[in-house]
C-alpha cells in the first residue's frame, strides 16, 4: 500500500515547500519512498509553477535539503480524497481547505505541527514578510514534526 501526504500552506513557495523537502529527505533516509507518496500545494494560486521562495531555498540547503525541483500549484478539491493526509500549516490554511473541499472528503485533516513534540506552537508562522530567522525557525518545526508524522505513519500503516 501506498500512504499519501500533503503538505499545505497559503504559497506554496515557503512553508509546505519545506515539509515537503524534510519529510521527502527522511522518508529516501528511511527506505519507504515506495511506500509513502509526498506533495504539497498553496490554497492561492499566485505563485502557480514557480520554483520556492528564494529565501526558502537558501535555509534549507544549510540543513542539506534541495528545493530547488520543486514548483508550485494550488489545492484541488479532489486532494482531498486522494491524499490520506492533509497538513496544513495554520488555521486560515484549514478555512480556506473547507472552503473547496467536497463534503464528504476522506483525507485525516489536521495541522501539521500535531505531530511535532518538542514545540508547544500550534501553527508554523508564515516567514514571507519577516527576516531570516523565520525561515529558520520554519525549519526547526518542519523537522520536529517531519519525525513525528513518519513515526505515526509507520506504526499506524507500514508495521
Ligand atoms: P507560504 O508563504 O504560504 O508559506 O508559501 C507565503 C508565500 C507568499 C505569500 C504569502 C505567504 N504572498 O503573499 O505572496
Amino acid at each position: 500500500m501506498t500512504v499519501k501526504v500533503l503538505f499545505v500552506c497559503l504559497g506554496n513557495i515557503c512553508r509546505s515547500p519545506t515539509a515537503e523537502g524534510v519529510f521527502r529527505a527522511l522518508v529516501e533516509k528511511e527506505g519507504l519512498s515506495d511506500s509513502i507518496e509526498i506533495d504539497s500545494c498553496g490554497t492561492a494560486d499566485w505563485h502557480h509553477g514557480k520554483s520556492p521562495d528564494p529565501r526558502t531555498v537558501a535555509a534549507a540547503k544549510t540543513r542539506g535539503y534541495d528545493l530547488s525541483p520543486l514548483r508550485a500549484r494550488q489545492i484541488k478539491p479532489e486532494d482531498l480524497n486522494h491524499f490520506d493526509y492533509v497538513l496544513p500549516m495554520d488555521n486560515s490554511n484549514v478555512t480556506n481547505i473547507h472552503a473547496i473541499a467536497p463534503s464528504d472528503y476522506s483525507a485525516d485533516m489536521r495541522l501539521f505541527l500535531h505531530y511535532a513534540d518538542r514545540f508547544t506552537e500550534e501553527e508554523v508562522p508564515d516567514p514571507y514578510y519577516g527576516g531570516n530567522e523565520g525561515f529558520s525557525h520554519v525549519l526547526d518545526l518542519v523537522e520536529n514534526a517531519a519525525a513525528g508524522l513518519l513515526q505515526h505513519i509507520k506504526t499506524q500503516h507500514l508495521s
